[in-house]
């Protein structure tokens, strides 16, 4: 099915069979328990222009929609299969760049001394506000089995992955939704084009035809998961069209929810577009202050989404 789609054009990356079964293992476990499960896309995608890359392609996307909402999404009781750009954005860890953790942290004490030892770190509590909570929330959730990270760099790393998720995810039925924040690139260069060595600036002005990718959304709703709760999200940067697209994204793939963002303003405010309904959420400056995530309004608004779709089909 997937070579139907992806073709040689897009030869399978090392380490997709091994995250496959991973994905696998994950699902089946948090299936057995009756919960309900997330797979998010996060972060950008990088598309090579040289086989032996030294330029590509890769866009804005910082990953961190895809990180708070899995943050949002754990807290809510959902497993979370987090599939996200490799040094994107990660759930717990993107409040706490390494500049405050690494002024912050202190070795206290090391008992015994040496490699088999424990080290103990230290830090004031003001210097780090929240680090102790968020280390707690990563570490339950790991214990719990209920967190699962696999990671993509390029486009075709992204694609494979994305239907080797959605396969392992399938059996859940409509427990399982697809939360696709990923910004993925719509133009490659076919690797049977691709030059092998580094394009030479010698060769003049650089002039590239790069094919268009094909959107996943149709495969997973008609063929890899066909029961499952999907949303896709639309950007623009032209306020004026981004509802006519998402309007238009439901119709043609026929899933269930588009979430409709505007570049500058994503992080205070998305219209969640249905079939029939647009949805604006926003976040006040007020909330903002207090240091809110619109992502804690999209999930809990599509979680209730979510379970009115599986009680409609049971
Ligand atoms: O990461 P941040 O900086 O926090 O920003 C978050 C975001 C702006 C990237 C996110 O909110 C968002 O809008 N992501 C989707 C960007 C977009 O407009 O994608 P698209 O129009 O190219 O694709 C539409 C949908 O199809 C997306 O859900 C995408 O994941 C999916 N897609 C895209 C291409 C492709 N080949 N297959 C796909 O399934």
């Amino acid at each position: 099915m997937a070579e139907a789609i992806l073709g040689s054009e897009f030869p399978e990356p090392p380490g997709v069979a091994r995250n496959a079964a991973l994905m696998q293992r994950f699902a089946a476990q948090l299936g057995a328990q009756g919960r309900r499960v997330v797979l998010i896309t996060s972060g950008g995608t990088k598309v090579p222009l040289e086989a032996r890359t030294v330029r590509f392609l890769d866009n804005f996307s910082s990953g961190r929609r895809g990180a708070a909402s899995a943050e949002s999404f754990l807290r809510a009781g959902y497993g979370v299969l987090f599939l996200h750009r490799a040094r994107s954005a990660f759930p717990f860890a993107h409040h706490f760049p390494p500049q405050a953790w690494l002024s912050a942290l202190r070795p206290a004490r090391s008992e015994p001394e040496g490699p088999g030892g424990r080290l103990l770190l230290e830090a004031e509590a003001a210097a780090l506000p929240g680090f102790a909570d968020a280390l707690l929330s990563y570490q339950d959730a790991a214990n719990a089995g209920t967190f699962l990270a696999v990671e993509f760099t390029t486009l075709n790393d992204y694609l494979h992955l994305l239907q080797a998720a959605a396969q392992a995810l399938s059996p859940l039925g409509s427990n399982a939704m697809f939360y696709l924040a990923a910004a993925v690139s719509d133009f490659y260069v076919p690797a049977s084009e691709m030059p092998e060595h580094k394009i030479q600036s010698s060769g003049g002005p650089l002039q590239i035809t790069m094919k268009m990718v094909p959107k996943m959304l149709s495969p997973l709703v008609k063929d890899w998961a066909p029961k499952a709760f999907v949303i896709s999200f639309k950007l623009e940067t032209d306020p004026s069209v981004v509802i006519d697209h998402a309007r238009k994204a439901l119709e043609t793939y026929c899933h269930q929810v588009v979430v409709a963002n505007i570049l500058e303003s994503r992080r205070s405010y998305v219209v969640i577009v249905t079939k029939d309904s647009e949805t604006q959420l926003s976040l006040s400056d007020e909330e903002m202050e207090k240091g809110m995530e619109i992502e804690e309004k999209i999930v809990s608004n599509l979680q209730s989404r979510h379970i009115a779709f599986i009680n409609e089909k049971n």
